[in-house]
């Protein structure tokens, strides 16, 4: 590389962090080095196996119903989780984020994905988005860190790896993680779930529209359902504040048994 090279290559990256790129991570992997023709290719002999790919394998949605139905508990279904090789966020992705809170509660809440704290720290709802919710439940008694059964909360998403500059989930990355999660429901076996936002009732409920679908009590996974709106929401429009209260009211209400 010439020196000029390098200072066109530099002004290029300063201009786009200035635009707002954060992070330097694609939709798919690339090998950087299949770019360089430095050095001369290493040719595989003829007769030696080809890489193994997924191509023709398992059809996912099948391979995750086996591999989440085979897991006795929640330890079981973590290594099951993270041994799962056919999402492709898994490869963006520095952890998987599994669960977090007590493993005893009698309410589950369902998010989205893992966000970038997330995907550094391993665990769900740790960002701004996270403390709103530790906020939003402390107000109703609720907590994760609670030993309490009847106070304490359990958290988890249906997808464990962060998609790229947390673009959506897509439908395909969602219903190969859906075995999982409905495993990681019956294992935990809670009395309330809670989807929280869009992309958690589109998997849940099979219908998306949360401003429509929260306030009233649904059935996901057999269960019941309160969809509640995502605390990332609440911090873009403060004002829906009034509308998630009045659903933690309505949470409340059920767990004490007049709800
Ligand atoms: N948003 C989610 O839906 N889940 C997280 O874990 C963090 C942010």
């Amino acid at each position: 590389m010439t020196g000029s090279d390098f200072h066109q290559l530099r002004a290029l990256l300063e201009w786009q962090v200035e635009l707002g790129a954060t992070e330097a991570i694609g939709e798919h992997p690339v090998n950087r080095y299949d770019a360089l023709d430095v050095a001369p290719k290493v040719v595989a002999p003829a007769s030696a196996p080809a890489p193994e790919t997924h191509e023709g394998a398992a059809d996912p949605v099948d391979a995750a119903r086996a591999a989440a139905g085979a897991a006795g508990d929640l330890e079981a279904l973590h290594a099951a989780m993270a041994a799962y090789e056919f999402c492709e966020l898994k490869r963006g992705a520095r952890n998987l984020v599994f669960s977090d809170g007590n493993r005893e509660a009698r309410l589950m809440i369902i998010g989205e994905a893992p966000g970038r704290e997330e995907d550094v720290q391993g665990r769900p709802f740790v960002g701004r988005a996270g403390q709103l919710l530790d906020k939003m439940l402390a107000a109703i008694g609720l907590g994760r860190d609670a030993s309490g059964k009847g106070n304490a909360v359990y958290i988890t998403n249906i997808l464990p790896w962060r998609p790229p500059q947390n673009r959506e989930p897509k439908p395909d990355e969602i219903a190969m993680m859906m075995p999982f999660v409905a495993r990681h429901v019956d294992l935990v076996d809670p009395e309330v779930i809670v989807p929280m936002g869009n992309i958690s009732c589109q998997a849940l409920l099979g219908r998306r529209g949360i401003t429509r679908l929260r306030g009233a009590w649904t059935q996901a996974l057999g269960r019941p359902a309160l969809p509640m709106l995502h605390p990332a929401y609440l911090l873009r429009t403060p004002q829906a504040k009034r509308e998630a209260w009045h659903d933690l009211l309505m949470l409340q209400a059920k767990l004490r048994g007049d709800g």
